[in-house]
Parts: structure tokens; sequence; C-alpha cells
């Protein structure tokens, strides 16, 4: 099988630019240096697909190939099923990936539904087609650390300090790099040796060894000189992490990004199962080791983080005692920890995409950025650090959290750019649909609200319907992304800026009210600083 390419410059395949931008983002999640397994279609995060299989793949190309301005394509879990006819401003592609009723919701009837051909795992960006490689999550984790260092050690640097965590492929990769950003030394285990050689190939990681005593010596040497290093350690983190403990060594930090949501991605110690049945069983009894390891160094002193793989609720599954008596987990999830103060300003990771393949569209784009903000100085370092160290992969672009009012902001600036031809084809923006107001996961993004509302998933539905009327290219709605089947729902939305003054419009509407839903459920929730945002920008919430 062949590797498959997008084709790069402004001359369309399709009829129209927003479903030239489907086929190509669609192309570039499973473009080899993007996605994790591109042979079966998995772009990230456990089995995210981007299509059901091959067969479904191609027709959706065909579709997205033909399809008019006044029609819209629906995608059901990765296969293509009707083209609607719409209007010029509808969305070109209405996306709906592993959504099962409640009641049925649960990995055994996926896994049996997915058997019969009938549904696909989306994950987030995967089945929506707007990841864009592990820069995706880079940001996040950058500032994610860089907020752990000011709350629990009162400086602007983890110098010094010894981060401990697992998994090493699309997103779980972003963690070597974002540790060292910030100054720290990290032990990241992963069990894939490719996975580990891959990151270092791509300059996310430093370094790579199967031995866990020079991982250590190479993390104190590290560690003693105040020196930044990342060491990829091949190893399963179920017999790495209690061997830690029993040697009585305490990282400052540990975390986790195995793919602990999905039961068959996350691998057992040992030798392979011989069943699924086998299987099922030693990865729970797996990620209870792994787990209670986390549990022991948080004992010892380690600021203990959850990092959105559910891991905690897995351990849950498998028998381990992870909350205190009132029903909190032990240990916190990295939005009510760190992330959530951002979610109230409308903030998340908003991204862009150079449909032209051209790296220098990102360049001339990071240069409009800085000149747009330029008193906002944490968005000053992370563009400079992203300069430096992160690898263009696929279609060159760049991850940008941004808040409300600051992304119809930066829209109309692409917009204008792409209009005046200063950059060489037209730009997708988008985002993850970890996100202000797209999404209900009450193990993650909605981890203990302030008003109970962890599981109200009224939200995304409410995000997902705005941004399809207020015209963006693509829209999507997902069930289990990031923590698993049953434990979460989530909405997502792509922008095609192609110069025009229509489009112009558009992206106002979409850019406007996209953080905007999640600005008023911050507010709604009782969270002052979103109730001061929307006072300040505009957000009008009725009284
Ligand atoms: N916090 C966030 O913002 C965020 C974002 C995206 C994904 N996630 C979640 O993070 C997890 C990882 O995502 P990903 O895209 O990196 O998944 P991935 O499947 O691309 O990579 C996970 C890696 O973990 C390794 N692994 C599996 N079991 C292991 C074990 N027992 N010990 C050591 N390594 C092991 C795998 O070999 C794989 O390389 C998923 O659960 C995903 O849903 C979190």
């Amino acid at each position: 099988m062949q590797p498959i390419y997008n084709k790069k410059g402004n001359s369309l395949e399709c009829r129209n630019w927003d479903a030239e931008a489907a086929l190509r983002m669609l192309r570039n999640n499973l473009h080899p240096e993007v996605a994790i397994d591109w042979q079966n279609l998995i772009v990230y995060g456990g089995r995210g697909k981007a299509a059901r299989n091959w067969q479904e793949y191609h027709r959706i190309v065909e579709a997205l190939k033909n399809l008019g301005d006044e029609e819209t394509l629906c995608v059901q879990s990765g296969k293509a099923v009707y083209i609607a006819p719409t209007h010029r401003e509808a969305p070109r592609v209405i996306i709906a990936n592993s959504n099962i009723v409640p009641h049925w919701a649960t990995q055994e009837n996926f896994d049996r539904y997915d058997e019969m051909g009938l549904t696909m795992y989306g994950q987030m960006t995967a089945g929506s087609w707007i990841y864009i490689g592990t820069q995706g999550i880079l940001q996040g984790t950058y500032e994610t650390l860089a907020a752990l260092a000011r709350k629990e050690f009162g400086t602007d640097s983890l110098k010094g300090k010894f981060v401990l965590t697992a998994g090493m492929g699309g997103m779980s990769g972003a963690q070597p790099m974002a540790a060292t950003m910030n100054e720290a030394v990290i032990l990241d285990v992963e069990v894939r040796g490719e996975r580990v050689e891959r990151k270092v190939h791509e300059g996310y990681c430093d370094r790579m060894t199967r031995d866990l005593d020079e991982g250590l010596e190479w993390i104190e040497e590290a560690r003693k000189k105040g020196a930044p290093l990342s060491v990829g350690l091949v190893g399963n983190a179920a017999d790495v992490h209690p061997e830690l403990v029993r040697r009585g060594v305490t990282p400052d930090i540990v975390t986790d990004q195995t793919p602990a949501h999905d039961i068959w991605s996350y691998v057992p110690s040992g030798k392979p199962p011989r069943d699924r049945d086998e299987y099922r069983i030693r990865a729970y009894e797996s990620i209870v080791r792994h787990t209670e390891a986390i549990l022991a160094m948080q004992r010892q002193g380690a600021v203990c983080f959850d990092y959105g793989n559910n891991l905690r609720q897995q351990a849950e599954v498998g028998g381990l005692r992870v909350r205190d008596n009132q029903g909190q987990f032990l240990y916190p999830g990295f939005v009510p920890a760190y992330v959530r103060p951002l979610f109230c300003e409308g903030k998340g990771p908003f991204r862009w995409a150079a449909l032209s393949g051209d790296p220098q569209d990102i360049i001339t784009l990071d240069a409009a950025l800085l000149e747009t903000f330029p008193e906002d100085t944490a968005l000053h370092r992370w563009v400079k650090k992203a300069q430096e160290k992160v690898p263009f992969l696929g279609l060159p672009a760049r991850i940008c959290w941004l808040g409300y009012g600051e992304r119809a902001r930066f829209g109309r600036v692409i917009n204008d750019m792409v209009g005046k031809g200063a950059l060489r084809a037209p730009i997708v923006i988008g985002r993850d649909h970890l996100d202000t107001g797209s999404v209900a996961s009450p193990n993650r993004e909605t981890e203990g609200m302030e008003d109970g509302s962890d599981a109200i998933a009224d939200w995304p539905l409410l995000n997902f319907a705005l941004n399809a009327v207020n015209g963006a290219s693509w829209v999507s709605f997902h069930h289990g992304g990031g923590v698993g089947i049953g434990y979460a729902l989530h909405a997502g939305q792509v922008c095609v800026a192609d110069g025009t003054a229509e489009r112009a419009r558009r992206l106002e509407r979409v850019l406007t009210v996209d953080p905007g839903i999640g600005v008023a459920r911050h507010a709604d929730a009782g969270y002052p600083i979103a109730a001061e945002t929307a006072r300040q920008k505009g957000v009008r919430i009725p009284c």
C-alpha cells in the first residue's frame, strides 16, 4: 500500500475551496509523518480513525471531489452517507462520529457495533479532519506545565524538576518537548521502541534508552546541573513505575498519557495475551499497578495530575480505590487544576494550517500574529519557542491558544492576507474538541464544575448547532474522545479563509460564537472570570 500525499499549491481537485480543504485535511490526517498508523487509518489517541475503512475513505474522497456549492456531504462514523441539498453558506460537510444512545453507550456495545461495520472511533480531531500532529497538543502541555510551576512551586520555570510520564504516541509524544521547553528533565516511558525512535528523529525527544539505570543516571545528572533533558525509556509503565517506587525514586511531577481510555490500546505488561479475554483482564491489572504506583509517589510528595486519558477511572473499573470519602479523585485532572481559568476567557487550542503546503505561509502568519497582539508576552514567548523547536510535519500548521474576541480578530487578519495574495493559498482555521464550550467530559474538561454540571451535555450540542448555522466549512459531533466510550460528548468546527468578503462575514460569525458559548457555559456555572469576560467583551447573557 502506498502512502497518500497532498498536492501542493493552489490548484483545486474539488469544485470549491471548502471541499478541497476537507479533502486535504483528511489526507493530512493520514500523512505518514502525521498519523501513528496510516495503513489502518489510525491517526492518534489509541484507535482514533479518519475514515471507517479504505473503501469508505475512497468514497468520501470521490464525494468531496464532486461536491457543489449548494450541497452538504453527511459523514456517519467515517462513511459518506448522503449529499444533502443545502445552500452556499451552509457547512460543506457535517460529520457525526461514534455516537450511541446513552443507555447503550458502553465499550462492549461500541466494540460490537464496530465489528458489525456500523461505527468508527473518531477520537476528537482524527475523525473530524483537523489533527495537525503532535504540535496540536504541544502548546497546551507546555502551558499546563508552566501553570503547574507557578501554582505548585511559585516559579516561572521547572528548572531542576523531574517529570515522570508514559506514552510517546500522537499526542503523548508532545510531553518530552513541552517539559524541556519549561526547563525540566523528563523520563517518558513508552512500550514501543519505534515510537521513541520516531520522536527522537523528529526532535520532540532528546535521548532514548532501553535501560532504566542509564535513564535515571542521565536524568539525575541533568537535574543536578539544572539542564533541560528529555529521555524516552522503552518499557511498560506498569513495570517501570512500581520499580521506581520500590527503589524509593520520587519524581517532582507525575502524569500519564498512555491510551488508558481504550482498554484495547493500553498495552499490558508481560508476554502478549492469548486472546481478548486475557488481554482485557491483564490490561486492567496493569492499569491498576500503574496507577497504584502514581498514588504511592503522590504520598511521597510528588505533584500528580491526570492528563486526560481516563487512567483514574479505568483503574477504578479495575478495582483500585482512586477516590476520597467525598467521592473526589485522589489526584486532580489537568483542567480543574490548571486550565479552567483559560476556558473562562474563551481560550482554547485554536490552530491553522496552510493548504498551500508551504511553510513560509505559517512563518508569514506568525509575524502577523505577533503584530496583531503586541502586548501578549505569553503568546510571543510561545511563537518564538515554536519557531525554534517545532518541526512541520504534513501540512505546515500552528497551534495557538486564543480567547474570545482574539479568534475572530485573527480570523479577519488571515482572511485579509489570503485576499491580498500575501499567502500562497487559503488557510484552514479550526480547533481541538478539547475547548471552552464544545465538550462535556466529567473526567476531563468538565471535571469538578462549580455548579455540579460536569455531565450536562447540552453545551456541546449548542456549540455544534451554532457553528453550523453560522456557516463553518465543516462541523462535527462526536462521542468518547479523549476519555473513551461513555465518558464524553464533544463538537468541532473548521472554517476556510479564502480571502473573499463572504468568507470574512462567516469567519466573524463562527469565530465569535464558538468561544462565546464557552464563556457563557462557564459564566452559567458560576465562574467569576467568565462573568467578567462576558461583561468586558460584550458576550450577551440574558439577565
Ligand atoms: N490531555 C489532552 O489534552 C489529551 C489530548 C489528546 C489525547 N489525550 C489522551 O491521551 C492519551 C494518549 O493519546 P495519544 O494520541 O498519544 O495516543 P497514542 O495511541 O498515539 O499513543 C499512546 C502511546 O502509549 C503507548 N503505551 C500503551 N500502553 C502503554 C504502557 N502500558 N506503558 C507505556 N506505554 C504504553 C503506546 O505504545 C503509544 O505509543 C489518550 O488516552 C488520549 O485520549 C489527551
